[in-house]
């Protein structure tokens, strides 16, 4: 335990959240943690009573990082000040170190290194990189640091790649997620794959049968679970969550029972339980099935789940395109609700819980928990960093636990059958049921429920699905939507399981697969997957708000026919041989996946990077295209180098500037 008196720390944040996640967290180290919403209110502070250690975001409204900084010194020499930085601001935050602007820096989303840095900081000790990077080049130092590994003193693997894509950003002005409503359909490659969504196998999940109604989803034995776990203790229900080692099935891989007693663990009274059924990952349509068939399965979860961490309030979220089923729930809430399944004490028990329907614009990103939090609170849908999780600091800033639909249709099941019924369903440690929708070139496309670990990506396609439309060769396969890498027409015996597809160098997401077939054309369908990306990029972060936006316009270049005028730019900037498309997609796509802020712009490179590896001689073809008809563009206008469109000093100006 560190002494109180000796080690004040000043945390200057003007995000809430971020500030008074980093004071819980140094509280809990044993520091005495003192906080300033903006630099006015620290400068006060400061000035009312000496701080060891300054912790300030470099960007804030009222003041900059070095001006608090500045301001901290002038007050007390031997102050340190720790500069945490997100993406966007790295480089300069280095350029400022190496400057000897201030003494630390680092990410706000890793704690450890916040903490390091803060005891080095107590005991005096220099930061490992401190002195180099105050004298070597921006470049050398991104070496040296990635050498290092993590330390107090962060420095990102990745400045360099960070760099090029700050040196393309072009617009800083976000625009808000609300304004734009991307829907699949805004694809159009995706419009042919929406067939008649069928259900194949609902055993176990649905039943067999609709259950939208509350007296035969009663019948059936229907709330029994919640009886049961009302009886039980919370620290029980969230034992045998624990123990049944079921996996979040939301695309993040969380398991279920952590997520809940971490929420559990916080001292905090007001806590709240999130369905999340935003669902819109291309290619995913199982949650909507879930929710039409059997809306009191997930509601019954729900009102487990928020039993066991104490969570009184809860929502529903949900897309508005999905309105009949958003009816349908609101039918279901108010169903439980005249049976006193919700509300104020639940069964004749203590517990109290209010569940209400909160319907959103489709957009991707609000699928991404802490955009989706923001968005019920009615604020822009812009993820933010984590730590802290939704679990210490979620909705309105208390604890709150968001789990994915199909993961609390299991708890029901869970709880009245037991974790080692369930742990005997699956294998390899991806236990239970996964609903799979299938979609694309097959024959018979719909949502199918099977055991994990028990059926290769072939017996899906070829066995549930009914194989390839038209009878045509299969070319590859998205396990999970547009977030995934492809897998090739020769891996279909892999597994589906969790652990079986991160071997095979992808992941299970969400379930929702999406088949090609041989005329499909990977360039072209990876460019619609980037218009996707750029239209639903909240903007917020530079790599992910320029590197949707720069692929897209690699990728149209590469597929769509040229103009005249298109040609004509490229002659008059020095030709073809200037332009390298494979090597800057690669280069967008690196700095991306290892700079975005959230899941969204981390995955979006996923398949275009693996396609590259998998079909670049596609993309290949399509440039020697292009430079065929580029040659013969010049051919015809032979005369056009000597018309004086760029004159010879003109070039070589703009050959060197890279204009
Ligand atoms: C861009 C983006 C979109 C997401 N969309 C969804 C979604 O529609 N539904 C969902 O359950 N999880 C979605 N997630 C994952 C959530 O952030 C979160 O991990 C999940 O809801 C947790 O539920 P689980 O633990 O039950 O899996 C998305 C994540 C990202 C990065
Ligand atoms: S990665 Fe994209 S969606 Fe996520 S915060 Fe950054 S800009 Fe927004």
């Amino acid at each position: 335990m560190v002494s109180e008196t000796q080690n004040r720390i000043l945390v200057v944040e003007d995000e809430g959240d971020m500030r008074n996640g980093l004071q819980r967290m140094l509280s809990r180290k044993g520091y005495s943690v003192d906080t300033a919403e903006g630099g006015l209110a620290a400068v006060e502070k400061m000035r009312q009573s000496p701080f060891q250690v300054v912790i300030a975001d470099l960007k804030m409204p009222d003041m900059s990082g070095i001006e608090v900084l500045q301001t901290a010194k002038d007050i007390n020499r031997s102050v340190t000040v720790i500069i945490i930085t997100g993406y966007a601001t790295v480089a300069s935050a280095v350029e400022s170190m190496r400057l000897g602007a201030f003494d630390y820096i680092t990410k706000p989303f890793k704690p450890d290194d916040i903490t390091l840095a803060v005891e080095r900081a107590l005991k005096k000790e220099r930061a490992p990189l401190q002195e180099k990077t105050r004298q070597a080049p921006l470049t050398e130092v991104t070496s040296q640091a990635s050498d290092e590994g993590a330390g107090a003193t962060w420095i990102p693997k990745q400045v360099k790649e960070r760099r090029i894509l700050l040196e393309h950003c072009d617009r800083t002005t976000a625009r808000t997620a609300e304004e734009r409503v991307v829907t699949p359909e805004n694809i159009a490659h995706f419009k042919e794959m929406y067939p008649g969504q069928k259900i194949h196998l609902w055993q176990w999940l649905g039943f067999g049968a609709s259950n939208a109604d509350i007296a035969t989803y009663m019948k059936r034995g229907g709330y029994k679970a919640l009886e049961k776990a009302l009886a039980w203790k919370p620290e029980a229900v969230i034992a045998e969550m624990k123990e049944s080692g079921l996996i979040g099935r939301g695309g993040a891989g969380f398991p279920t029972g952590l997520k809940w007693e971490a929420a559990f663990n916080e001292p905090e009274t007001e806590k709240y339980f999130v369905c999340n059924a935003e669902e819109g990952e291309p290619g995913a349509f199982k949650d909507k099935m879930l929710l039409d068939h059997n809306p009191h399965k997930v509601i019954e979860g729900m009102i487990i789940g928020a039993y066991a961490v104490g969570a009184s309030e809860g929502y529903l979220y949900i897309k508005d395109k999905y309105g009949d089923t958003a009816d349908l729930a609101e039918k279901a809430i108010g169903a439980a609700q005249a049976r006193g399944l919700l509300g104020n004490s639940i069964l004749g028990s203590a517990f109290s819980f209010r569940l209400r329907v909160m319907r959103v614009p489709s957009t991707y990103v609000c699928g991404e928990e802490t955009a989706l939090c923001r968005s019920i609170e009615g604020k822009r849908a812009v993820p933010k960093p984590k730590p802290p999780f939704p679990t210490a600091c979620g909705l309105f800033e208390k604890p709150t636990v968001i789990n994915n639909v199909e993961t609390l249709a299991n708890v029901p099941h869970i709880i009245s059958n037991g974790a080692k019924w369930f742990r005997g369903i699956g294998a390899d440690g991806s236990f239970g049921t996964k609903l799979f929708s299938i979609t694309g070139n097959v024959k018979d496309s719909g949502v199918f429920e099977v055991e994990l670990g028990k059926y290769t990506l072939a017996d899906l396609v070829y066995g549930l699905a009914k194989g390839i439309e038209n009878d045509l060769e299969l070319k590859a396969i998205l396990p999970s939507g547009p977030s995934t890498c492809f897998i090739s027409g020769d891996n279909l015996d892999v597994v589906m399981d969790y652990k079986s597809l991160n071997k095979a160098g992808t992941s299970l997401g969400t379930g929702a697969i999406i088949v090609l077939d041989e005329t499909v054309s990977i360039p072209e369908l990876v460019k619609h997957f980037f218009e996707f990306y750029r239209n639903q990029s909240c903007g917020d972060c530079v790599p992910c708000r320029v590197g949707t936006r720069r692929i897209h316009e690699i990728l149209k270049w590469m597929t769509e026919p040229m103009t005249h005028a298109e040609f004509r730019d490229l002659h008059r900037l020095g030709g073809f041989a200037r332009v390298s498309c494979i090597e800057n997609l690669k280069r967008f796509a690196t700095a991306m996946k290892a700079a975005a802020k959230c899941g969204l712009g981390q995955a979006a490179p996923e398949p275009l990077l693996s396609s590259i590896r998998t079909f670049r001689d596609e993309y290949d073809a399509l440039i020697e295209q292009r430079k065929e008809e580029y040659e013969r563009f010049v051919g015809q206008s032979s005369a056009l180098s000597n018309q004086g469109t760029v004159s010879g000093p003109v070039r070589s100006i703009i050959q060197r500037i890279d204009l």
